[in-house]
């Protein structure tokens, strides 16, 4: 499958890295290629990573059968607003950012919950997407090997299109995790409650001093 991730930063990276690794053809999107290949840390990335080819915003969504959003949550929609909506037009757009405000340092807040949510905006901006909201409540080395933390443990996805959100499932099984892990939370205003789990993610990370970590939902009489 053709993928293309939008982000450049270690979480971008490490999804293009592992999809790569899987077989899939990955584009990486950014502002300005010539500036993200000048950062070493980038660059070195790079060099391991020759098959996944760096372009623009604007010319990564028409190259993606599929797009993953790993862009700074505060910066999604300009971002999106980038690759533009023709290019998203019809296409999955699996998005992990969460929009948080790290202005005054850990924890962070969120410019948008409660009624609203950075999936709800993104689907609203760009309503011909298929927008899939997942992987965020986990921290991004988990997001692709799941098995870094022991036993049983829960993922979320949620979106209005049920077809997007099984092919986003198959992705998520491709990184590891089991079918029965994934919780379908419905559509895409379920997004308000996983981004806001991001609170709970924090603390937790401020206690254990970890981010390798997840929770497992567990059902009476499963
Ligand atoms: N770290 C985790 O474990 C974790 C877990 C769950 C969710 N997430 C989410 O994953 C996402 C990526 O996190 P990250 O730490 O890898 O990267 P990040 O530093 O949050 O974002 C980097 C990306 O944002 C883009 N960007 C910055 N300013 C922009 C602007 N003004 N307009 C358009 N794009 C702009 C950068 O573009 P350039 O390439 O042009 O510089 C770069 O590609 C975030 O939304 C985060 O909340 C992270």
């Amino acid at each position: 499958m053709k993928i293309a991730v939008l982000g450049t930063g270690m979480v971008g990276r490490a999804l293009a890295g592992r999809l790569a690794d899987l077989g899939h053809e990955v584009a990486v999107g950014t502002r300005d290629v010539a500036d993200t290949l000048s950062s070493e840390e980038y660059a070195s990335w790079q060099e391991g990573h020759p098959t996944v080819v760096l372009r623009p915003f604007r010319e990564v969504g028409e190259f993606g059968d599929v797009v993953l959003n790993a862009v700074a949550g505060i910066h999604a929609l300009a971002a999106l607003e980038a690759v533009g909506a023709a290019a998203l037009s019809g296409k999955v757009l699996l998005d992990l950012a969460i929009p948080l405000d790290l202005s005054a340092g850990l924890p962070p807040t969120l410019t948008t919950a409660n009624t609203d949510s950075l999936g709800e905006q993104i689907q609203a901006a760009f309503p011909d997407a298929l927008v899939v909201k997942s992987l965020h409540t986990v921290y991004y080395e988990v997001m692709i090997d799941p098995a870094r933390v022991p036993g049983e443990h829960s993922i979320f996805v949620a979106g209005n299109d049920e077809a997007a959100k099984t092919m986003v499932s198959g992705i998520l099984e491709q990184f590891g995790w089991p079918a029965g892990s994934i919780i379908d939370l419905g559509d895409i205003t379920a997004a308000r409650a996983t981004e806001m789990y991001s609170r709970l993610f924090f603390a937790l990370y401020g206690r254990l001093g970890s981010f390798d970590f997840n929770i497992n939902v567990v059902r009476a009489g499963a």
